[in-house]
């Protein structure tokens, strides 16, 4: 059985307080959550990931990082490096976000190279991809999927056991209240798990969790999970409350 992932993107929001803040109130509540196979991620920005990991320790909450460096160490300013993550504990980082394509030139061939940064520390890459409106209404949405695919994961040898997180998010749904159907986001999410038994194996593809990001809120979280390749959720705007975080945590474990 593939883990359900319920995953907060919580993108430049939240300072120091609010970040222990928001961390107390989850950690204490999910102590009465069965979780069952369902894991729960924030991320938060770089400079509150230490107080996060500290206040989540030995909880079923687990941190992320929102991106991270193309360069093991050295004058790259403003940088966070892999090892530097790993040096903290963390074990995901969130690579090829739509916002970083959009504002900051990420491309295929640089979230590649941060995932292998990544895998040299043990951290689990968090894998973005989606297509934009314009592509979507092109009827493009398939190519781009598989070209994204292709880029980000080429060469990149997997076997059943390693572990990767693809999150789907269209770009059209992303922020904007906007959620992709449930059968939408399947189509999609079927197409990711044929690339991925077509390109490595069926056990590669059967065990990776494949997340859908776009919109996501309690609301519509669980007719997203009864979908067959939907496993669970990146979440932007509605992960920034506790209530509706564990509200969507809860919904991942009663799946
Ligand atoms: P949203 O963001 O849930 O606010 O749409 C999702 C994301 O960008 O990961």
């Amino acid at each position: 059985m593939r883990k359900i992932i319920i995953a907060g993107n919580w993108k430049m929001n939240k300072g120091l307080s609010e970040t222990i803040e928001f961390v107390n109130t989850v950690v204490s509540a999910m102590k009465d959550i069965k979780l069952n196979r369902t894991q729960a991620i924030i991320a938060p920005a770089y400079p509150f990931l230490h107080e996060a990991l500290r206040k989540s320790v030995g909880s079923g909450l687990q941190i992320a990082a929102q991106d991270v460096s193309l360069n093991n160490d050295g004058a790259y300013t403003g940088e966070v490096s892999a090892s530097m993550l790993a040096s903290l504990g963390i074990k995901y980082g969130i690579i090829g976000h739509s916002e970083r394509r959009q504002y900051h030139g990420e491309t295929d061939a640089t979230v590649k190279a941060r995932m292998l940064k990544l895998f040299e520390q043990k951290i689990t890459p968090i894998v973005c991809i989606g297509e934009t409106l314009a592509q979507r209404d092109a009827n493009l949405t398939t190519d781009i999927i598989i070209s994204q695919l292709n880029g980000c994961l080429s060469e990149i040898k997997l076997q059943a056991g390693t572990e990767i997180i693809i999150a789907y998010e269209p770009v059209w749904a992303i922020g904007t209240g906007r959620t992709a159907t449930p059968q939408q986001a399947q189509e999609v999410h079927a197409l990711i798990r044929k690339w991925l038994v077509d390109n490595y194996a069926p056990e590669v593809a059967e065990n990776m969790a494949i997340l859908y990001g776009g919109s996501v809120k309690p609301d519509n979280l669980k007719e997203l999970l009864a979908c067959q390749d939907i496993d669970g959720g990146l979440i932007g705007g509605a992960s920034l409350k506790a209530e509706d975080f564990l509200a969507m945590v809860k919904t991942g474990a009663e799946n």
